[in-house]
């Protein structure tokens, strides 16, 4: 990966690779994922539904189930350790204060008969070895600092008492709790409506540079992604399809996937107020149970030429692109659109 910087990477993923095994034959989720992420990095992940945005997540987190899942292939090294070896308590350990997690839903995470106060004391008790008297004096510091009002009683709660997006400043409230690296989430505001998503977004943003966290963003919002992305990933079957800077994948785009998800954008200049879901392209996305040879948007791709359907494209640094700025394609997109789409 090209990264010029001279920090080592937080996250390091080498050529990982997950299937499982359905009643048809092995569904290849994740094919041959590479990439860097630097500490204090925000990196928005973005793709169609199925194109193993999630699985790739939770392989991080060793939270597949396996089986049905596999992790046939890859590494996946973060802050001085190999993920895909380590032992249970190590993972267990690692997600309790060195990644902390967020999820779509938190009413699945929370657990409906404690307080939430006793949750988020239990994971302080836990992992950072606190008493239950300070252990509680944090639990209700976290409550305010992600704008729970009036902590100090609210945390005698339960989860059903809070508002969706209550329940999940919650949420953040115990992923940040032991000050992790990393923060992974996964489609955290999609449930939410869009005053709530941004309030959210911006306590993110906040906390990513009180706490010095990397953040993993998986979103389907590319009004999110320009608000917060450093770097953006485009994900295509498991794969990476285009990765860069945030301005270069908006403005500069070389893969015809992100280009046909950008296209729908009502004023790309304008994103970073807009709610703006990525648009249905032409056609369906392939049968993971049997990916074809080629590119696999080739079927989909109107500037596809023949090569597309015929050998894979490497994720490689795009010609006359910025440093980092990656794309697998074997077709030149600036020759074909001129860019006028999103000029
Ligand atoms: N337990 C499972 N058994 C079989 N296939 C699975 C399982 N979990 C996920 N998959 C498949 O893996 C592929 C990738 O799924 P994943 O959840 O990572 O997609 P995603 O990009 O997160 O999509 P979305 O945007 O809808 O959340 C999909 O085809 C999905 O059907
Ligand atoms: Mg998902």
């Amino acid at each position: 990966m090209t990264d010029t910087s001279t920090q080592t990477p937080l996250l390091q993923i080498r050529d990982l690779s997950v299937r499982f095994r359905t009643d048809r034959g092995h569904v290849h989720a994740v094919n041959g994922v590479s990439y860097d992420l630097m500490p204090n990095e925000t990196l928005c992940i973005v793709g169609e539904s199925g194109s193993g945005k999630s699985v790739h997540a939770l392989s991080i987190l060793r939270l597949l189930p396996e089986p049905p899942a596999e992790i046939t292939s890859g590494r996946i090294h973060f802050d001085g350790r190999e993920l895909l070896t380590a032992s249970r308590q190590t993972m267990f350990d690692l997600r309790g204060n060195g990644i902390g997690m967020v999820f779509q839903n938190p009413m699945s995470s929370l657990n409906p008969v404690l307080t939430i106060g006793r949750q988020i004391t239990e994971v302080l008790r836990r992992h950072m070895k606190m008493d239950g008297r300070a252990a509680h004096v944090r639990a209700v510091e976290l409550l305010d600092r992600v704008r729970i009002p009036d902590a100090a009683s609210r945390i005698h709660s339960y989860p059903h008492e809070f508002s969706g997006g209550q329940r999940q400043r919650i949420m953040i409230a115990i992923a940040i709790a032991c000050n992790p690296r990393l923060l992974i989430a996964d489609e955290a505001t999609t449930a939410l409506d869009v005053t709530t998503q941004a309030e959210i977004i911006q306590l993110v943003r906040e906390l990513k540079d009180e706490k010095s966290m990397a953040v993993i963003w998986i979103t389907h919002d590319l009004g999110v992604v320009a608000g917060i992305a450093d770097t953006v990933q485009v994900m295509y079957a498991g794969a990476i399809v285009e990765r860069g800077p945030v301005d270069a994948i908006f403005n500069d785009p070389r893969s015809a996937y992100t280009f046909g998800l950008l296209n729908s954008l009502p004023d790309v200049s304008d994103v970073h107020g807009a709610r703006t879901r990525l648009r249905q392209i032409d056609g369906m996305p392939p049968d993971l149970h049997a990916l074809p040879a080629g590119d696999p948007f080739a079927p989909r791709n109107p500037y596809a030429t023949e090569r597309c359907f015929l050998e894979r494209p490497p994720l490689r640094q795009a010609e006359d692109a910025e440093p980092g700025h990656l794309v697998a394609a074997w077709y030149d997109l600036r020759k074909v659109t001129r860019r006028e789409a999103v000029g």
